[in-house]
């Protein structure tokens, strides 16, 4: 990896050396397995092709400045694979196993790990496939678990920068009884349009309303929304939108700088009266809001007034990525250092 640009990494795919496999089959999971094919052979009826049986996580790894390799809250990434396994009736994989997976890929594939002070990062995908053959609509009784790692930087390539985000009412990312509050492949395909909206409109990610009544803010496109007034970090409570990682260690960091945290439904006739609103997500990392717009009514709210990200989301950012890179204190115990 010499001649990288580490300041200016795209979010996207790198092939690294290695990535690792699992398979569940007759009711167990096999030894892990390692690999440096980046393509993988299924069945043509695997159920993940025909019928979404798929999951997901997104982490990440973070080079200190004292050469030491971090892993984020873990533990979170594990808990939630198991409640996208169970939201689709596949297989679970076993946290031991998960994390055995992670360690395992980002250490093999070291020196893809960007350098500290960079701001990059390896981004670590945790992967959950139905590999077993039906034609009828049933869960698999074969699975596949696989992670490998990319390097990357921030999502938003405005990096923490304000962002331009368009309000999308035309198309739903996930009903309310739906499979919203999990990670499958399905609801970043029902999320196409609405993503597809805002970028042709010229924006960075689309708002998602919520479904039934389109008065309350879900969230931004792969991150939670949050806003802040009055000293109060504010985001939406929501059966439709995914329990970030991210956000709940905000609302802890928010909490432990003095401030009041609020998670409750958040109305979009509230938008208006934020100081100071965000995106915050393991990709996303915790990007400014700038400007909402909405799509239908051709109504424009602005934020960060001076094209600059507010103060209290500047001192929660620091916050956040000092305890990723292991420049500040971790006292919440959130940071795992693995080689
Ligand atoms: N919301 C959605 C739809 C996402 O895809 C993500 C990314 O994982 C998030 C929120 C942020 O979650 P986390 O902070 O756990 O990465
Ligand atoms: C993440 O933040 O890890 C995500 O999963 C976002 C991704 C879908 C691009």
């Amino acid at each position: 990896m010499e001649n990288t640009d580490w300041k200016n990494l795209p979010f996207g795919y790198v092939k690294t050396d290695y990535n690792i496999r699992c398979y569940y089959r007759d009711g167990k999971w096999g030894e892990l397995e390692v690999t440096s094919k980046d393509h993988i052979d299924i069945h043509i009826a695997a159920t993940c092709l025909h019928y979404g049986q798929q999951a997901f996580e997104g982490m990440k790894a973070f080079m200190g400045k004292d050469g030491n390799i971090r892993l984020f809250r873990w533990q979170e990434n594990a808990k939630r694979m198991v409640s996208s396994a169970e939201g689709i009736f596949m297989a679970q994989v076993p946290k031991e196993l998960f994390k055995e997976a992670v360690v395992k890929a980002v250490l093999m594939n070291r020196k893809f790990m960007p350098p500290h002070g960079t701001g990059a990062a390896l981004y670590i995908r945790p992967l959950l496939l139905g590999t077993g053959a039906q034609v009828g609509v049933k869960p698999s009784n074969e699975y596949m678990f696989m992670v490998f790692v990319t390097p990357v930087g921030p999502y938003f390539k405005e990096g923490f920068n304000p962002v331009k985000i368009a309000i999308v009412k035309d198309s739903d990312r996930a009903a309310p009884l739906g499979t919203g509050q999990i990670k499958v492949g399905g609801n970043y395909a029902a999320s196409l349009r609405g993503v597809m909206r805002a970028i042709d409109a010229g924006y960075g990610s689309p708002m998602y309303l919520d479904a039934k009544e389109k008065k309350y803010i879900d969230e931004i496109g792969a991150a939670n929304f949050f806003g802040i007034k009055n000293n109060t970090y504010i985001t939406p409570k929501s059966d439709s939108i995914l329990p970030s990682i991210t956000n709940m260690s905000v609302m802890a960091i928010a909490e432990d700088m003095g401030m009041k945290v609020e998670r409750r439904p958040v109305a979009l006739d509230e938008l208006e009266s934020f100081e100071e609103t965000g995106a915050c997500g393991t990709a996303a990392i915790i990007a400014p809001i700038g400007e909402v717009h909405d799509l239908e009514t051709g109504k424009t709210i602005n934020f960060c007034k001076d094209g600059k990200p507010g103060p209290i989301s500047e001192k929660i950012y620091k916050r956040l990525l000092g305890i990723q890179f292991g420049d500040e204190e971790d006292k919440f115990g959130w940071t795992e250092i693995i080689g």
